[in-house]
C-alpha cells in the first residue's frame, strides 16, 4: 500500500514555482499576484485563506486579503469585484466559497473576470475545461490529478467512481477523469445522495474518489482489494481534548480501507495541501498569460 503524500508532492509543486519566482525576480519581472476576498468569519473559510495567503508569502508571490463584514451587501461585494478586474497589478483572484446567505454565489462568480479566475469556477473556465481547451482548472480537481500523475497511478482504462457532485469538486472531477490525456482515459461513474446500492458501484471501482463530507463515510466493505482512493472530505470534528478544539477527517474509514487500497490519500496531508499547491500553479499561469 503506497500513501499518496499530498504534503511532500504540495511542497515539490511549491518548490519549482519558487525557482521560477526567483527567476522573474532576477531578471526585473512582475511577479505574480494573488489577491483572496474572503466574507464573514466562518473557521474553515478563514485557515483555508490565511493558508492560501501564507503559501504566496513563502514562495515569493504578492498576495492581497480582502476581508470583508458579514454584513457586505451583494452589490459591495460586486463592486470589489470590478475592482479586482480592473487592477492591472492583480493577476489572479478568489471568492472564497460558502458565502453568506443574503449573497448570490453564482452572480458573484460570474461577475469574475474568466482571465483572472483561478479558481476555475467561471462558466467560461468550466465550459472550456469541459471542452478540452485550455483554461483554469478547479484547484482540487487539478491537484488530485496532478497526485495521481507523479504517483504514475494507472488510469487508463480503469473505473473510476466519484462520490459527490459538487460543481467545485465532483463534477469537475468525473470531466477530467473522462478526457484523454495522461492520467485520465477513464471510465466514469458520478454517484451522489440520491444514488441507489451505493456500496455495489463502489466495489466495482479502480478508483474511488470521494467529496462528500460525511466522516468515516466509506468503509471496507465497500470497496475491493487494491483500490486507489482519493479522500476529498475534510470534515471538522468537535473534540474538546484537542488544542484546537476538533480534529479533521476525511470521508473514509482510513484504517480498515488503507489494508485493502493499493493507494490512498491520508486527510490531512492529501488533497488538501494539494489545493493550495495548484491555486499557486493557477496564478503562476496567469500571471504568464498577462505577460504574453
Ligand atoms: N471553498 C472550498 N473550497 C474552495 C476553493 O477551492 N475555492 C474557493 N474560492 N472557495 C472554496
Amino acid at each position: 500500500m503506497e500513501i499518496l503524500d499530498g504534503k511532500k508532492i504540495s511542497n515539490d509543486i511549491k518548490d519549482e514555482i519558487t525557482v521560477v519566482v526567483s527567476k522573474m525576480k532576477e531578471h526585473g519581472e512582475k511577479v505574480p499576484h494573488l489577491a483572496a476576498v474572503l466574507v464573514g468569519t466562518d473557521g474553515a473559510s478563514l485557515t483555508y485563506v490565511g493558508s492560501k495567503v501564507r503559501s504566496c508569502k513563502k514562495i515569493g508571490f504578492e498576495s492581497t486579503l480582502i476581508h470583508l463584514s458579514e454584513e457586505t451587501t451583494e452589490e459591495e461585494l460586486l463592486k470589489q469585484v470590478d475592482a479586482l478586474n480592473t487592477n492591472p497589478d492583480i493577476d489572479g483572484y478568489i471568492v472564497q466559497l460558502p458565502l453568506p446567505k443574503h449573497i448570490d454565489e453564482q452572480k458573484v462568480l460570474m461577475a469574475v473576470d474568466p482571465d483572472k479566475d483561478v479558481d476555475g469556477f467561471h462558466p467560461t473556465n468550466f465550459g472550456k475545461m469541459a471542452l478540452d481547451m485550455e483554461s483554469f482548472i478547479p484547484a482540487t480537481p487539478f491537484g488530485i490529478m496532478e497526485l495521481l500523475r507523479r504517483y504514475d497511478v494507472e488510469t487508463e482504462g480503469m473505473h473510476t467512481v466519484v462520490i459527490g457532485r459538487s460543481h467545485i469538486v465532483g463534477r469537475p472531477i468525473s470531466i477530467l477523469m473522462s478526457q484523454k490525456g495522461k492520467a485520465a482515459n477513464s471510465t466514469v461513474t458520478i454517484t451522489h445522495s440520491r444514488t441507489k446500492d451505493l456500496a455495489s458501484i463502489t466495489r466495482n471501482a479502480d478508483i474511488i474518489v470521494s467529496a462528500l463530507g460525511v466522516p468515516d463515510f466509506l468503509k471496507a466493505d465497500m470497496v475491493k482489494d487494491g483500490v486507489v482512493i482519493i479522500d476529498v472530505g475534510i470534515t471538522r470534528v468537535p473534540d474538546e481534548s484537542r488544542e484546537k478544539g476538533y480534529y479533521i477527517t476525511g470521508d473514509v474509514d482510513f484504517k480498515d480501507v488503507s489494508k485493502k487500497a493499493s493507494h490512498i490519500t491520508p486527510v490531512p496531508g492529501g488533497v488538501g495541501p494539494m489545493t493550495i499547491a495548484m491555486l499557486l500553479k493557477n496564478t503562476l499561469i496567469a500571471r504568464a498569460r498577462h505577460t504574453a
